[in-house]
């Protein structure tokens, strides 16, 4: 297995791109990133990083001497030993994976005549890699190997776990390309599993499908919380110290979110559902997932009776904190649906500066987003959130409404500030409502 640096080429310079190219060098190799995007390619030339990634510019600029960037197919791959395909693979109407940014990586690669190896960074379904292999050989590139390496990283500590990952999966049609993977993650402390193709592409699916299958089923038990006046708080903390069962991915809260598990559950299902099979257990979690964004309008409702001209304040936009990713957000729902009631919704979000959502009003400070409302929801639990001075946001709205749609403060202090108090699983607590 060698260790020397290597030449490698990433096709897609989003979230997973930048991060596998950034982390690449700073193991030692060479590395050139190729978008379709002339701005983007731009802004990384000139050293500015398009998305918010904590640590990210810093691993960018420390590495800058090995780092390029381009449009250009033919100078991305001159001289690759590997080629990183990092491209999106949106759901279609029809839930499958959308190939076709992976397709055109793969058809318009050029004639290579030296040893090189296309490894899968993107999610696709499982089966991919054989459709790639045989387009491939039938293009005459059988001697350029693939290799499925997916990802595992989360957006908002993507630099932390691609640098020190629980494990790093290589599946390979041939023996020798996984080795040629695998040593590229030399310096990376982790279990290397190695196995097929389809192995590998299956790994990243179900590892989705499992974490959202927790969130789902946390979220059940918070709701029978709910009605029962148990607190799932105290729940996940006693079950999660069960050592075979493990204390994350057991947060309740208002449903989950992202570029990834809405989209993968989808790919999942749909790529089951192809395969003649009926996934029952993930078609709850999605839709499980889908009525607990929906379920803070059922607590809002309880307080405030019609939501027509009420002022809904909306804390934390992005589908999770330290991140600007507005996909599949369940404040993205939540705003929908309070504005479809007649509410008039403000927001606020340190990162995110605007919703595409025509009627939400936009403010610069937690205080200004509150000023007037007769309730606020937490949606996303930014740390900013927790340095606010409660009592004097509390003096300023009309009526003190606190949904903590992420079970993030502490409901004593809440109720302290005069809020009537709603967690997610937790006993409705009382104030001045
Ligand atoms: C997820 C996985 O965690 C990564 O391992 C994977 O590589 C990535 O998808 C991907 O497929 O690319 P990510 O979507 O960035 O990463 O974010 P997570 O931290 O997993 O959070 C996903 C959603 O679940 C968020 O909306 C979060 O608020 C929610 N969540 C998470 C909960 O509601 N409860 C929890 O206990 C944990």
């Amino acid at each position: 297995m060698s260790t020397s640096p290597a030449r490698i080429a990433v096709f897609g310079a989003g979230y997973v791109g930048l991060v596998t190219g950034a982390c690449f060098a700073e193991l030692g190799h060479s590395v050139v990133v190729r978008d379709i995007v002339g701005a983007r390619i731009d802004a990384l030339r000139r050293g500015e990083v398009p998305i918010y990634e904590p640590g990210l510019d810093d691993l960018l600029a420390r590495n800058s001497e090995r780092l390029t960037f381009t449009l250009d197919v033919a100078e991305a791959i001159e001289g690759a030993d590997f080629v990183y395909v990092a491209v999106g693979t949106p759901p279609t109407y029809s839930g499958d994976a959308d190939l076709s940014a992976v397709w055109t990586v793969v058809d318009e690669l050029p004639v290579i005549d030296r040893p090189c190896t296309v490894v899968m960074k993107s999610t696709v379904p499982v089966g991919t890699g054989l459709r790639v292999r045989h387009r491939l050989d039938e293009r005459g590139l059988e001697h350029v190997g693939y290799v499925s390496n997916p990802e595992f990283t989360a957006e908002g500590t993507a630099v932390k776990d691609f640098m020190r990952p629980d494990r790093v999966v290589v599946g390979a049609f041939r023996e020798e390309d996984g080795d040629g993977v695998a040593a590229l993650h030399a310096g990376i402390d982790a279990p290397v599993v190695r196995c097929d193709v389809a192995s590998a592409e299956m790994i990243k699916l179900a590892a989705n499908a499992a974490l959202m299958t927790r969130i789902s089923f946390i979220n059940e038990i918070a709701n029978v919380c709910e009605a029962t006046g148990a607190d799932v708080v105290r729940v996940a903390e006693g079950i999660g110290l069960d050592r075979r069962i493990g204390p994350s991915f057991l947060r309740a809260g208002v449903g989950y979110g992202g570029s990834c598990f809405p989209k993968d559950s989808l790919a999942l299902k749909q790529l089951a559902a192809n395969s003649g099979y009926h996934f029952q257990l993930l078609n709850a979690v999605i839709e499980v997932n889908e009525l607990q964004k929906r379920r803070v309008i059922g607590k809002l409702h309880h307080h405030l009776g019609s939501l027509r001209d009420r002022n809904v304040a909306l804390l934390g936009l992005a589908f999770k904190p330290h991140t600007d990713d507005m996909r599949e957000a369940p404040s993205l729902v939540l705003a929908g649906r309070l504005l479809a009631e007649g509410a008039n919704v403000s927001a606020w979000d340190p990162v995110v500066d605007g919703i595409d959502l025509h009627g939400v009003r936009m403010a610069e400070t937690v205080e200004d987003a509150a000023a007037g409302a007769d309730a606020v929801v937490l949606v996303t639990e930014w740390p900013q959130l927790a340095e606010v001075d409660w009592p004097a946001v509390a003096q300023t709205m009309r009526t003190k409404i606190f949904v903590d749609g992420r079970n993030m403060l502490d409901q004593e202090m809440l109720r302290g500030a005069g809020f009537a108090v709603e967690g997610i699983g937790r006993a409705a607590a009382g104030g001045a409502a």
